[in-house]
Formats: C-alpha cells, sequence, structure tokens
C-alpha cells in the first residue's frame, strides 16, 4: 500500500493520505506508518469511516487495545469508547463533562499508562474543538544542564484525584474511587521504542515529587509545566472528519478544547493501546 505523508506542525506532527483502514495494512506499510508516529509523535490518517470493530482492528495493528470501562462504550466493540459533546457528569452534579481540558497526558495514575491514544472524529464540529499537543522531548532538550541534572532520577507520585488537579474529573462510585491505583513515575523517560529522553507531566495527576517538601515539589513541577506548555513546543490539530489522530503518551501532553459553540456536535470514538511502566 502506498500513502502520501505531510508534515503538519514545524517540529512535529504529520499527517498520511491514501489509507483506508478498512483493508488492514500489509506489514511493511504498518512497519511504515509506525515510523511516521515514531518520528513525528502524534500521526493524522486522513479520511477514514470505519465501524467500531474494524477501526478496534486497525488500531490492534499498533499495540494490544485496553478496555476502559470509566468511559462510555460503543454496544458493537467494547474497546471503542466514545468521547462526546454529550457527555455529562452523570454520578455528580450532572454538569456538562470535557474530558482533558488541561494538559494531561493519558492514564498516568496508572503503574503502565497506555503508550498510545486513538481519536476518530466521526462527527466534528464546524469550528473550534482542536486537541493541542506538546513535543515532550524538545521540552526536555531544551532544559539547561543544571535542571537536567537536578530531575535526573526524581520521581513522582501521580493519582487519579490530585491535589494539583485543575480539570473537572468524573466523579467515579465510592468503591471504584477507593480502588483507584496510584503510581510513582520518572520525571524523565527514557521512550521504549525510540530510546530518546522526555519529560513526563501530567498537570493533571502529578501529587508530589518524592522526597521534596511539599511547596519545593510545587514549585519545581510548576516551573516544568510551565516550560513544557509554552506555545514553541506546541502542535494544534484542527480536525477534518475522518481524521483518526493516534498519539504517544510517552513523549507528549495534550488538551482538548471545548471552545465550539452549544448544539454543535463532536463525537469521537477512541481506543488506547497497553504501555509499560515507564523508565
Ligand atoms: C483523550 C483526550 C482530547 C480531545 O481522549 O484522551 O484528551 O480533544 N481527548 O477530545
Ligand atoms: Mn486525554
Amino acid at each position: 500500500m502506498n500513502f502520501q505523508t505531510e508534515r503538519l506542525g514545524p517540529h512535529m506532527a504529520a499527517a498520511v493520505d491514501g489509507v483506508d483502514l478498512n483493508r488492514l495494512p500489509d506489514a511493511p506499510t504498518q512497519a511504515a506508518l509506525t515510523r511516521v508516529l515514531h518520528d513525528n509523535l502524534v500521526l493524522c490518517i486522513r479520511g477514514q469511516r470505519l465501524a467500531p470493530v474494524p477501526f478496534r482492528d486497525a488500531m490492534a495493528q499498533f499495540g494490544v487495545p485496553v478496555l476502559r470501562k470509566q468511559l462510555a462504550r460503543t454496544t458493537e466493540c467494547a474497546e471503542v469508547n466514545i468521547i462526546s459533546s454529550e457527555d455529562r457528569d452523570v454520578l455528580g452534579d450532572g454538569k456538562r463533562l470535557v474530558n482533558g481540558e488541561n494538559w494531561h497526558t493519558d492514564d498516568s495514575f496508572m503503574r503502565e499508562p497506555c503508550s498510545l491514544t486513538m481519536l476518530y472524529g466521526v462527527v466534528v464540529p464546524a469550528v473550534g474543538g482542536d486537541t493541542q499537543f506538546t513535543n515532550m522531548y524538545a521540552a526536555y532538550a531544551d532544559l539547561p544542564d543544571e535542571m537536567k541534572a537536578r530531575i535526573d532520577g526524581l520521581k513522582v507520585i501521580h493519582k487519579y484525584s490530585s491535589s494539583r488537579k485543575l480539570s473537572r474529573i468524573s466523579t467515579r462510585p465510592a468503591a471504584e474511587m477507593a480502588a483507584m491505583p496510584e503510581a510513582t513515575h520518572p520525571l524523565v523517560r527514557t521512550h521504549p521504542e525510540t530510546g530518546r529522553k522526555s519529560l513526563y507531566l501530567n498537570p493533571n495527576r502529578m501529587e508530589q515529587v518524592v522526597g521534596l517538601d511539599r511547596a519545593e515539589s510545587d514549585r519545581l513541577l510548576d516551573a516544568l509545566i510551565a516550560h513544557a506548555t509554552q506555545p514553541a513546543y506546541e502542535y494544534r490539530h484542527a480536525w477534518r472528519q475522518g481524521d483518526i489522530v493516534i498519539w504517544d503518551n510517552r513523549c507528549t501532553m495534550h488538551k482538548a478544547n471545548a471552545d465550539y459553540p452549544d448544539g454543535e456536535r463532536r463525537l469521537m470514538h477512541r481506543v488506547i493501546v497497553a504501555g509499560t511502566a515507564p523508565y
């Protein structure tokens, strides 16, 4: 299968055209797609029309799909979750809930966070609803040597409901909250496939740096977040219907935007694939 690749941002993100994932790519094509993803951190596959099962099957070529029971699921396929402008915090205040409105990386409160997230734009608003990404390899590389030396080897506690969180998150049943894992992850991680180092931050889930008192930990995390979320490290994706955007949670952060007018629909199908414990 031949496809055309187009660079999207100056330092990250690429789009490919000429692929129909209703037919699974052959091995060389799949390897080429994975390479575009590794080189560009965010991969957009244009022009798809996929039912939930073929969507899951195509994403399973990139990794092992994981069930996410906290989110709504399609009836056709349990591994395909639904992110929708109609989402409400049903167990909480019933108000509209936009998943991921602040900078984050997916599932960092878990010991083995998902490696990739795939969002498929089934219905996209005419204006707004972009997803922003930030390049955490570049953010790490640009740190002054003193800061690199300081944070090398530091670990951070990540929690589902961290006391530093900025986003509203969906209310979960008490038993589920009690069973919610927390995890300790390195502040600087090495990508298992590319071997490159990146900053591993999640403003929404990080609780505290291990071994630092709270004030010092907050100062350090705030400074690193401010550094990593500078516009220079960003790519902003304006969705076209039929886009599948695959991002690598090991070397990027992302955020949603709920800036589209009320009444505009935005419907995404979502698959995540398994990752390993960061090191
Ligand atoms: C997600 C997420 C962003 C968006 O699915 O993990 O953060 O723009 N989505 O919907
Ligand atoms: Mn997310």
